[in-house]
């Protein structure tokens, strides 16, 4: 089965995705007989190309990543102006969404989807912003054009989170769920452990990618408290949007309670966390202080990860352990991108 691909977003995220399917295209067709071309590619600043037969991919790749515009690749009779366009023009049969994330609206990809679904394409996002402002709609447009909507990187980049309990955990009922989602603050928070200013900390996280472009939405608790309310919306199918999740941030922990709490063998930590008690969920990104028997005290630096509970398996925890030499994790992102693809089209 051959698949025409629309990419939306071309950043470093999409950049690794294509990258990725071109690294595992022999396998894809050996074992799954599944073959694909680059139809569409929408970028931010680069311009945009359309090529039914096939876009080069090799110099869209090259030529954003030199800073050039891609549109003289675009092949269409007309120009292509914007993303919507991108996807209708782009004969794909699966879009992958990959825009920036609008945590207060999840536009423009709820958009985007919503297009690419109607036009009777499969969809991948890594976005959380869809998820949370749109996830009941699109799976209902999704099962009605018999198409398949998925986010697994919405939420721990590459780690399987939504696959496992979705696939793994059968009429399993969850009963809550806590961990440490935002890499950057538990990046901040072990750096002025061992010394560091809480802006110097920041620096770091900026410099090896981690911290979203604009870092207030990781150190107020805002990339926290929309992975919570994505999680709360899909596993326990109940929509909750960030701000009802009110966060708090780390701006408020100074060096002098970090060391207090050094001295009591305890740990800040920015817990994230969501219980459903008699129906009714709570959640909550706060930072708390942790000791040693907390499975989120010896989570250092970039590791995220999260414990689930559950009526049948009482705690079931997934770590992204911290890489050395990260680099904010682009190539994890675009694997939970591509295993949305395989999973779907296998
Ligand atoms: N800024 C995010 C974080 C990136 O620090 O966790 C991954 O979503």
């Amino acid at each position: 089965m051959h698949y025409n691909l629309a990419f939306i977003g071309f950043g470093n995220v999409a950049r690794s995705l294509a990258k990725l399917l071109i690294r595992k295209q022999a396998i894809l067709k050996s074992k799954y007989g599944v073959t694909f071309a680059f139809t569409g590619i929408s970028t931010g600043r680069h311009g945009f190309a359309v090529n039914p037969n096939g876009l080069d991919i090799e110099k869209a790749l090259e030529l954003v990543e030199s800073g050039k515009d891609i549109s003289a690749l675009n092949d269409s009779p007309f120009p292509i102006t914007n993303s919507l366009e991108v996807i209708q023009h782009s004969s794909a049969d699966f879009m992958f969404e990959n825009s920036p994330v609008n945590t207060q609206t999840g536009q423009p990809a709820l958009d985007h989807i919503r297009t690419a679904l109607k036009l009777g394409m499969h969809v991948s996002t890594a976005n959380k912003g869809p998820v949370v402002h749109g996830y009941r709609e699109l799976i209902a447009l999704a099962k009605a054009q018999g198409k398949i909507f998925r986010h697994e990187s919405a939420v721990m980049g590459g780690a399987p989170v939504f696959s496992v309990l979705r696939e793994a955990f059968p009429l399993a009922e969850l009963e809550s769920f806590k961990g440490i989602l935002n890499a950057t603050t538990n990046v901040i928070l072990s750096r002025m452990e061992d010394g560091e200013t809480y802006e110097q900390a920041l620096a770091y996280a900026q410099k090896i990618g981690l911290a979203e472009t604009d870092p207030t939405n990781d150190v107020d608790g805002w990339d926290a408290a929309i992975k919570v309310a994505a999680l709360v919306t899909v596993l326990w199918d109940t929509p909750m949007t960030p701000q009802a999740v009110n966060p708090t941030g780390v701006r408020g922990i100074t060096p002098e309670m970090i060391a207090q709490a050094k001295r009591e063998n305890k740990r800040y930590k920015l817990v994230c966390s969501a219980e459903k008690i008699n129906g009714e969920i709570k959640a909550s990104v706060s930072p708390q202080l942790v000791d040693s028997t907390s499975p989120l005290y010896g989570m250092m630096n970039s590791s995220t990860g999260v414990t689930f509970r559950t009526d049948v398996i009482l705690d079931y925890s997934i770590v992204l352990s911290e890489k050395p030499g990260l680099t904010g994790g682009p190539e994890e992102t675009a694997y939970g991108l591509f295993a949305d693809f395989v999973n779907v089209v296998k």
